[in-house]
């Protein structure tokens, strides 16, 4: 994929349904008793593999255009998977029906591509085996492949080490198969879409500042869901629009959920011009997002901050390369075990393009507003990587040239299109 220089990004678009919205109302609609509608459902690589895991486990899900309808059976109605559950390339999947099949009378076994091969499963092997779990990496490296035997399970209140929602959810969700109230804790508040949701089907969900609990056997029953446009895809929109000269972007129904918009926090503090336009606050909050061509300063990225935009950092890398000023990204070390190393890939990449950044322990320094140039990327197959150099390639003099451009399939099928359409 080549991109090219662009002046004057113009036009409005509905970037696809959220990522982990997608998921979790495929896999709560399966646990409910009754027929659960989505609309907006996205239909990225990451959000099939949830949908093929529970097909394997008897659930019947029909797929119409945009809607899905997840056939559930209630909270005890999975049956015994034919085969290993493939995830793909999801540690969403992976982390969040790890929770649900600890609590299950059947055994199953979980594996995924190479990449999901390599990501930390001991953050959630710990936790379920203190609820009495029996989880296992079959290879002994704390990664996948997955054997899980399903037992009777315990509460417990844990004191999670990292913010992670995927691993908020996987203990919440094995929490509704055991025999007292379980709880986490985190050091700052992760996205907590399951909390919403679980809350929406009709489970007894509480959270207070960085902890949520839920009460056991909740009887969750089949609910409409319209899943908002992905933040975390329009993110991609936002820093085009703010780098590309003479742009005007409106980016439709866009999930602004608190623990989810950080992006646009620390755009407005590089001095982005951002309006959020029809905002609605039921439920999921969402709004239109007008976006205007800014110049942007550097700034720094840190603490609680970093779990609300922790998908977006490798963007945010491309706009503070393009900023006047140095950037500080710290606190963000859980970067290095996302789809690829995104600490080294940012790095890598932002190089070839000539500019100044170093690597620290848990993030980036980027000295921004050096001269660059489009280059050949490799994004190590990582999805977000390939689109954040994408933009960069509308902004940059010299040809950008994209290897393996179509991983962004995992979380953006259309991405390359909609980009296209603005141009
Ligand atoms: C997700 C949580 C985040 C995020 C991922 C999706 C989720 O991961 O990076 O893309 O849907 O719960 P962590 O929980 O590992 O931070």
């Amino acid at each position: 994929m080549e991109i090219k220089k662009q002046n004057g990004l113009r036009g409005t678009l509905a970037v696809p349904g959220d990522k982990s919205i997608s998921h979790r109302a495929v896999m709560f609609g399966a646990l409910a008793k009754g027929t659960t509608r989505i609309s907006h459902f996205l239909e990225g690589a990451d959000c099939l593999s949830t949908i093929s895991c529970f097909q394997k486990m008897g659930i019947e899900i029909e797929r119409k255009e945009s809607e899905v309808l997840v056939h559930g059976k209630g909270l005890h109605g999975l049956r015994a998977p034919e085969g290993i559950l493939d995830v793909g390339n999801s540690g969403t999947t992976t982390r969040l029906i790890s929770g649900i099949l600890a609590g299950q009378k059947f055994c199953s076994q979980l594996d995924g591509d190479a990449s999901i091969r390599t990501r930390p499963m001991d953050r959630i092997i710990l936790p379920l085996t203190a609820m009495g779990a029996d989880i296992r990496s079959k290879k002994e490296n704390g990664c996948a492949p997955l054997l899980i035997s399903g037992r009777p399970l315990h509460g417990i209140h844990y004191s999670s080490p990292v913010s992670s929602a995927q691993v908020k959810s996987c203990v919440l969700l094995a929490g509704m198969y055991a025999d007292s109230p379980t709880s986490v804790t985190e050091p700052f508040l992760s996205r907590n879409h399951t909390e919403i949701m679980l809350k929406y089907f009709g489970a007894a969900v509480t959270s207070e500042g960085t902890a949520a609990s839920i009460c056991p056997e909740p009887e969750l029953e089949a609910r409409e869901i319209t899943v908002p446009g992905d933040i975390s895809s329009a993110a991609y929109f936002i820093a085009a629009g703010l780098l590309t000269p003479d742009s005007e972007i409106l980016l439709k129904n866009v999930g602004i959920n608190p623990t989810r918009a950080g992006i646009l926090k620390i755009s407005r503090m590089m001095g982005a011009d951002i309006t959020l336009l029809n905002e609605n606050h039921h439920g999921e909050p969402t709004a239109d997002i007008l976006v205007r061509t800014s110049a942007l300063k550097g700034t720094v990225i840190e603490g609680a901050d970093i779990p609300t935009l922790i998908d977006e950092i490798p963007i945010l890398a491309v706009m503070a390369a393009f900023a006047e000023g140095t950037t500080i990204i710290r606190d963000a070390q859980e970067l290095k075990v996302k789809e690829s190393d995104r600490i080294a890939v940012m790095a890598e990449n932002l190089k070839r393009m000539g500019a100044d950044v170093q690597t620290t322990e848990d993030g980036m320094i980027i000295h921004g507003g050096k001269p660059l140039q489009g280059a050949v990327i490799d994004p190590h197959l990582d999805h977000r990587v390939a689109m954040s150099f994408a933009v960069a390639g509308t902004v940059c003099p010299g040809r950008m040239d994209i290897l393996n451009w179509d991983c962004v399939k995992i979380s953006y099928p259309d991405f390359y299109k909609d980009l296209y359409h603005l141009i």
